[in-house]
């Protein structure tokens, strides 16, 4: 088998983005990753090729062709080695990392945690949370929203999937996620990227970051070891799940998942809900809209999880948000053999690279793509658009499990904050997205924030 994404076999259809002898788009990318992509697509259309380094990508922002990899022919693919790689010394081989057979296996059982069934139980705590967030930032007035939503979320997380107070780790796990991030982002964009064993500053960084985390995981596995019973959250179901073999997961496999639980679910919906609330603040009819409906269905008292299907325009901002700033904004994977997207042949080895954030942006899918406007998402607009245009959570086989987990948790974020809050955002200038592993505003989101009504957190 060729390296993975090394010059190979690729169509002489697919246009070629123009690059650096040697190095080819790496600087284009390190300069304007995220917008990189969306220049490309617009010159080129999809699929293009870039190269970085010696390693060819086909990038692809058509919805038709991302969903021949991810749903018709998602055994022809595994997740790009660069993740598996680089990601695996975090993530070990947790659900988002496995590769196939392994894979099935462990969604098998994780899966039943995180259903639509489970979902309503969840919410009172994660209202709580929102609540007591809402509380804290009140009493701070001046606030990063980013960091108070990487608190809300790991708090939110820790209850609701393992029965346990993160809220004190909130200031060492944030730190050390954003230093495992730009360690990772960091290697992919160096000519020769070194896996974690070489000791480079990147690799020594990111152990320590991941030391860290495993000492939070495996603080919440030690714990749950110590009592017994059916707590019936997510490390309930996963110490007792068991394969149709009978057999259950190792202590490595556990540690896994839980650090894969433990991450996937709470950084990416905190910087869902951070982009919501930049966008609120700087559209203000879109800000009073939701504000209205939150104050006609909701009032003075407590949120429920039955007003939830009462409060549509506020899923509307969420999913528009995530239109406008995936968390995930760039899926990729490699070919386990050879195969075609759009009739034309890849060949085995060679990197696909999706690009949900480019393809949310693209004119011929969504007109004036770069205007925040939640109508698009009113149900009947929403069954007018291009199919598979909209890809926050992914598809096939390898789609988000904790998607219904996180499009609750954020409606409800923003609920709550509407309710409470008055904010204001403290910079004028537009944020930078910055394309770490997730999409987050660089130097975060800061807000001036006071009461709205009086707060009662529980
Ligand atoms: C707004 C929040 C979220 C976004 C945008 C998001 C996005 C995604 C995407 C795009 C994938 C697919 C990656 C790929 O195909 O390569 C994924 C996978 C995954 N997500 Fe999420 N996610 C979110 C929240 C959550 C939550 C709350 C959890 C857990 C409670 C979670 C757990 C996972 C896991 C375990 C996988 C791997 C699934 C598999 O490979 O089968 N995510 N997520």
């Amino acid at each position: 088998m060729s390296l993975p994404g090394l010059p190979s076999f690729i169509s002489r259809a697919f246009p070629r983005t123009r690059g650096l002898p040697f190095i080819g788009n790496l600087l284009d990318m390190r300069k304007g990753r995220i917008d990189f992509y969306s220049r490309m697509a617009e010159e080129h259309g999809s699929p293009f090729v870039m190269r970085l380094g010696l390693v060819q990508l086909i990038v692809l922002t058509d919805p038709n062709q991302i969903h021949e990899v991810l749903v018709e022919r998602p055994a022809d693919y595994d997740k790009s080695v660069t993740l598996s790689l680089f990601a695996e010394p975090i993530l070990g081989k947790g659900l988002l990392t496995s590769e196939a057979s392994f894979h099935q296996r462990q969604k098998r059982m994780v899966g039943p945690a995180l259903s639509p069934k489970r979902l309503a139980g969840y919410a009172e705590t994660m209202i709580d949370c929102a609540e007591r967030s809402a509380a804290r930032m009140i009493a701070s007035q001046s606030v990063d929203f980013l960091e108070e939503l990487m608190r809300a979320t790991l708090e939110i997380v820790g209850r609701t999937l393992f029965d346990v107070d993160l809220t004190s780790d909130a200031s060492t796990v944030a730190p050390a996620i954003t230093e495992a991030m730009e360690a990772l982002t960091a290697q992919f964009y160096t000519l020769l990227p070194l896996p974690p064993p070489v000791p480079t500053s990147h690799n020594r960084r990111l152990a320590k970051a991941v030391k860290v985390l495993d000492n939070v995981v495996y603080r919440i596995l030690e714990e749950r070891r110590r009592s017994v019973g059916d707590r019936g959250d997510v490390l309930s179901i996963l110490l007792a799940a068991q394969d149709d073999d009978g057999s259950q997961m190792t202590d490595k496999q556990l540690r896994d998942e839980v650090m894969t639980m433990f991450l996937a679910g709470h950084e990416t919906t905190a910087n869902a809900v951070t982009w919501a609330l930049y966008l609120l603040g700087r559209n203000p009819a879109v800000f009073d809209k939701a504000r209205a409906e939150v104050d006609q269905v909701v009032g003075d008292r407590r949120l429920t999880f039955q007003d939830l299907k009462s409060l549509p325009y506020c899923l509307q901002v969420f999913k528009e948000t995530m239109r406008l700033y995936p968390p995930a904004h760039t899926l990729s994977r490699v070919a386990l053999r050879d195969t075609t997207i759009a009739a034309e042949r890849v060949s085995k080895g060679q990197i696909v690279v999706m690009s949900p954030y480019a393809m949310h942006r693209r004119t011929d899918y969504f007109a004036e793509p770069t205007r925040f406007l939640p109508d698009r998402f009113l149900p009947e607009r929403e069954a007018t658009q291009v199919k598979h245009a909209f890809l926050p959570f992914g598809a096939g086989p390898r789609v988000c499990v904790g998607n219904h987990f996180a499009m609750l948790e954020g409606q409800i974020l923003l609920a709550v904050y509407l309710q409470k809050l008055h904010f204001a955002l403290s910079r004028a200038e537009p944020a930078e997205a910055d394309p770490l592993i997730t999409l987050r505003p660089k130097n975060g989101v800061p807000a001036r924030v006071s009461a709205r009504r009086p707060s009662q957190p529980s």
